[in-house]
């Protein structure tokens, strides 16, 4: 994902850039670069591909005085990866970069248009430089121009903004994606996208909030709120280690990536939504010629998403498709007929079970597809397609926003085969393209819900096993609900079809055994709410989590009411996620590296 850096003072511009974005490296790019001004000059370089590439360019530019500079890691989203669409964007005498998307950028792109300006790239980015250059012809006062610029713009956006015959200031905005300016005794003022370029420059930080814009110079900074209204910087200490500087102030890293599902979605989604159509650039719709069933095959939690994805394929793309553990497929010699698109889900794109089957169905002659959260891992190399699920590193053993992202590209995929096949009407499509736009809100973490499921969290540290019950696509969320427990809190769990208790598990039941029952609201509820019932009459000791108040249960996790059960899914994901990393914290186990477990398991 993109990454800003900004900085102003009189050290070394250019290492400092290069050294912050290497500090975003971690957030995938595929190009990058660099503007500095200094003595009313600028001095500006783009790279595609690695940040080596940026630095070869610049080796033998000096910086050694005051400056302003600002430098941008970019992740394609409008406009291929190439030197021309890298940031920071020209006009004719100022800089821009951008994160996030400028949902209005065609109109004011056209305008501009109309007005002569001419485009150089593909990007939404370039519209606000030129907008501010239009603005600033009829103004005397640059930040009045960028303050008119910034009202002009839709969508979510982290901006810094350089220009000529203003080489103190350097303005900034935000609206929907992070940002923060950092400061220290030496005058300097420091940005970033996230707090680690920082570390070791600054002594205190503030974190911009949606709606602020202004200014920095040498001596001041100076922001204005969505309000208009000025306000004082509200500084907080900056943390001296990186690594716990990296968990945002969270206590681990699977906590924050819990908590940043609703963030990652967002660059999931990002492109990818029309109001009647799903875009994926990153495949041709040739994939699916010929094509009469899909094959998903993954290990652990990506085989979970799989097992999701497969009610999807058949209910809105009326695709038949099937499911496989990778480590069983290896070696169960499997019939592989030419018709079938072979789907490998995996985060690291490196898990040698999956990885092998991959290779089998490509020497078998079927056409593939990888699901991976890795540019360039060894599944993205290999396979004939690739669509990426932009969660950003995920340093937790136990996944979650991989999970939640690979769940979000299978609904997008199995609308766009919609589409294809006409198996959905428009109507249908543009409905559930815009629940796919509500998948942020229904996973961010509410704080009352959360200490809700730590308070609950004590009574479910003993007893002689969980189950996690649901039904239909609430069935694989139920095993992924099991497996995040099993994980990180040692505890045996297993997931289980709800309507399948009644035959063998029930006969566990007892007080001793915990139930966590998934009650969706929008599908099958009265007939899961019966299966809950048969073991609640048996004593079996009940968690429901639903937004139907359920009194048949011992305790009782209630969920906002949502219109559509996807909404459901994503937000019960959330509880499970919760309620594992709560218990595995009480049981003082290590959340984010399990006993016995690696992250990527390149060994079969
Ligand atoms: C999930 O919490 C796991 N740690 C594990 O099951 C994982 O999903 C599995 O090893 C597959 O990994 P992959 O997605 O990188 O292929």
């Amino acid at each position: 994902m993109c990454g800003i850096v900004g900085y102003l003072g009189k050290k070394n511009t250019k290492e400092i850039l290069l050294e912050g974005l290497k500090e975003l490296e971690y957030r995938g790019y595929d190009s990058a670069g660099i503007a500095i001004l200094s003595d009313n000059n600028f001095s500006s370089f783009k790279a595609v591909g690695k940040l080596v590439n940026l630095e070869d360019k610049t080796k033998d530019f000096v910086t050694d005085k005051f400056a302003v500079g600002i430098g941008h890691t970019r992740w394609a989203t409008h406009g291929k990866p190439t030197e021309l669409n890298a940031h920071p964007h020209v006009g004719s005498s100022s800089y821009v970069v951008h994160n996030g998307i400028i949902e209005n950028y065609a109109e004011l792109k056209k305008e501009l248009q109309e007005k002569g300006v001419h485009f150089l790239s593909q990007t939404d980015t370039e519209v606000i430089v030129h907008l501010f250059e239009e603005k600033l012809k009829k103004s005397a006062d640059a930040f009045e121009a960028f303050k008119e610029t910034i009202s002009e713009l839709e969508g979510a956006y982290a901006i810094l903004l350089v220009t000529k015959g203003e080489d103190e200031r350097i303005f900034f905005a935000k609206n929907g994606s992070p940002m923060l300016v950092g400061i220290n005794t030496e005058n300097e003022k420091y940005f970033a996208s996230s707090d680690t370029p920082l570390i070791g420059h600054c002594s205190d930080v503030n974190y911009f909030e949606d709606g602020d814009y202004g200014y920095v110079t040498p001596e001041k900074i100076v922001i204005f709120d969505k309000n208009d209204t000025q306000r004082e910087p509200i500084f907080t200490k900056l943390s001296t280690n990186k690594l716990s500087a990296q968990k945002d102030g969270y206590r681990f890293f699977m906590e924050k990536e819990i908590y940043e599902q609703s963030d990652v979605i967002v660059d999931t989604l990002l492109g990818r939504l029309s109001e009647n159509e799903i875009i994926l650039d990153e495949i041709d719709s040739s994939l699916f010629d010929g094509i009469n069933e899909i094959k998903l095959c993954a290990c652990g939690t990506s085989y979970h998403s799989a097992l999701t994805a497969s009610y999807m394929f058949e209910r809105y793309s009326k695709v038949k498709t099937s499911v496989e553990v990778a480590s069983e497929f290896r070696y169960r010699e499997p019939i592989m007929t030419k018709d079938t698109l072979f789907v490998v889900i995996s985060q690291s794109g490196e898990t040698a079970d999956t990885l092998e089957t991959l290779k089998m169905a490509k020497n078998a002659g079927l056409k593939t597809l990888v699901i991976c959260n890795v540019d360039n891992s060894s599944m993205v190399r290999i396979a004939d397609a690739s669509i990426l699920t932009r969660a950003g590193i995920e340093k937790g053993v136990a996944s979650t926003k991989a999970f939640a992202t690979q769940v979000v590209v299978f609904w997008m995929l199995s609308l766009y085969v919609a589409k294809l096949r006409n198996t959905l009407d428009a109507q249908e499509i543009a409905k559930q393209i815009a629940l796919l736009r509500e998948v942020p809100r229904s996973v961010k973490v509410e704080d009352s819900m959360h200490e809700r499921i730590k308070r609950l969290s004590k009574r479910y540290l003993h007893g002689h096993g969980f189950f996690f019950i649901g039904r239909d696509l609430f069935y694989p969320l139920a095993l992924e609900g099991a497996l995040k427990l099993k994980e990180i809190s040692y505890l045996h769990a297993e997931g289980y079809p709800s309507g399948e208790m009644k035959h063998g598990p029930i006969a566990l039941a007892d007080p001793e055994l915990f139930t966590i029952a998934l009650l969706p609201e929008h599908l099958l509820y009265e007939k899961s709410k019966s299966n809950v019932e048969e073991l609640s009459a048996r004593d079996a000791t009940i968690c429901a989590i639903s937004p139907l108040v359920f009194d048949k249960a011992d305790d009782y996790i209630q969920t906002q009411p949502q219109s559509h059960y996807m909404l459901e899914f994503f937000e019960m994901m959330v509880v499970v996620q919760i309620l594992s990393l709560e218990i595995s914290v009480r049981l003082g186990n290590d959340v984010d590296m399990p006993r016995n477990l690696a992250k990527s398991v390149t060994v079969e």
